[in-house]
């Protein structure tokens, strides 16, 4: 499957953004500790939502989907022997170890494996549930975990803010015994938003948002209904579209208080942002200015999602630009794609340096890793000619109909089956 995409067309227009991505997943993953049923709005329509719900099914669940809501029964846990390979597909299937865990005293998961942007282990993840009282061992690429009694609350400390790692603990946590207090917890808008999913459903989460959580474990979770969180890693990516295009879009149904890391970075380079409580709109400059240094962190700091669509971005700036990535240790695979664009981009270690060119020229490019495929997009919008992108099932992991949402704007882009 790929995109033909002809540059050149400013975006103009409003979209709305999808649900979050990296916020409905785990919120899936935590259905499997709710003995009812789940009510979930605001779901994306995208390639790891299905495969979330595939494996919500392996383990005997009746999920149902009405357009963009998911109902999840799990009343009827059984024992579920998910394929190694949907637990590859997606990286965050690790987030169902802890709830299985937890409801049925025992999980095996192959490992997810590492994926473009690197490593990817799960050691942290790993020793938070030996702490919660569980058994693991590693064997022949899988993990199995028992708990032949419920996991006991405990402190934990995380050596780096990991979210994925928070996640687990909250997960494993939530029907422990006793109280968790979690410190150096990840404090991404996504930890705030399964924390409150689970607290509708009974549980007693202090803290999220925060850098120390503390969980008092209950006895059971009962039904519940949520609606998740907009997705701020879309919202911004459709914003660097806009730049990237010489356009002006406002963007819908987004909460503003999450991207204050990344506006300024768009003011600085020459845009004009004005904000509401739920929405931006934005209008970029005919070419914007190169930006000051760049660096990833974790939330609040400049999102490491955000690092390759930057990337694109700046590749058009006038002048030179500076990107350091330094949560994953492999994320820059994209750039090799467009520098086959025209853009005149080198790395070193850990830091890409950016030499704005006036223009980019359309090329067959590959997508490799979801940010940085749609990373092709934003160079392409502004690329002379048709690029062709490949692979970009990549993309549908995690961005609702980009073909659609880019069309409303007046991009000239088809999928190509
Ligand atoms: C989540 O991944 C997101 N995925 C990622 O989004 C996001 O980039 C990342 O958080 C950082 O914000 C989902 O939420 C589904 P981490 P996660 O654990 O949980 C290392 C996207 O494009 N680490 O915070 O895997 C790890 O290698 C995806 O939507 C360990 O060393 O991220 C990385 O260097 C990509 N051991 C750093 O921590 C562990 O046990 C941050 O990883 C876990 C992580």
């Amino acid at each position: 499957m790929k995109f033909l995409l002809e540059g050149g067309y400013p975006l103009e227009g409003e979209i709305s953004v999808q649900g979050s991505k990296n916020s409905v997943l785990p919120i899936l993953a935590a259905t499997l500790l709710i003995d009812g049923v789940s009510v979930i709005h605001n779901c994306p329509l995208i390639s790891d939502v299905s495969a979330a719900k595939s494996i919500l099914r392996d383990y005997g669940c009746l999920v149902k989907s009405e357009k963009n809501t998911v109902i999840v029964d799990a009343s009827s846990l059984k024992e579920g022997d998910v394929t190694d390979s949907l637990l590859r597909q997606m990286r965050s299937s690790i987030l169902f170890l802890g709830p299985v865990l937890s409801r049925l005293g025992k999980a095996r998961f192959c490992f997810p494996g590492g994926c473009e942007i690197g490593l990817r282990p799960i050691d942290l993840h790993l020793n938070a549930i030996k702490k919660l009282g569980s058994k693991v061992v590693e064997e022949n690429g899988s993990v199995i975990c028992s708990a032949d009694k419920r996991m006991s609350g405990e402190k934990i400390h995380l050596t780096f803010p990991s979210v994925g790692a928070t996640e687990s603990v909250m997960l494993c946590a939530v029907l422990a015994k006793g109280t968790t207090v979690l410190s150096n917890a990840a404090r991404e808008p996504e930890i705030v938003d399964l924390a409150s999913f689970l607290n509708k459903a009974g549980a007693k989460i202090r803290g999220a948002g925060e850098s120390t959580l503390i969980i008092e474990g209950v006895d059971k979770l009962h039904s519940v209904e949520h609606t998740v969180i907009s997705d701020r890693i879309a919202g911004a990516t459709y914003l660097f579209c806009a730049v990237s295009s010489g356009g002006k879009i406002k963007v819908n149904n987004l909460d503003v208080s999450f991207l204050q890391s990344v506006f300024p970075l768009l003011e600085e380079c020459g845009c004009t942002l004005k904000y509401e409580k739920n929405s931006v709109f934005l209008s970029a400059p005919e070419r914007i200015n190169a930006a000051s240094t760049v660096r990833t962190m974790p939330y609040p700091g400049f999102p490491t999602d955000l690092q390759s669509p930057a990337a694109a971005m700046l590749s058009t700036a006038d002048g030179t630009s500076v990107i350091v990535e330094n949560i994953f240790e492999n994320r820059f695979k994209y750039i090799g794609q467009l520098n086959r664009m025209g853009a005149n981009i080198r790395v070193e270690g850990r830091t890409a340096i950016i030499q704005g060119v006036r223009r980019l020229r359309s090329a067959e490019v590959d997508a490799c890793d979801l940010r940085g495929g749609f990373a092709l997009i934003i160079a392409a919008l502004n690329a002379s000619g048709i690029t062709q992108i490949n692979n970009i099932s990549h993309i549908d992991r995690g961005y609702e109909r980009a073909e659609d949402v880019l069309s409303s704007l007046g991009a000239k882009i088809k999928r190509i089956t």
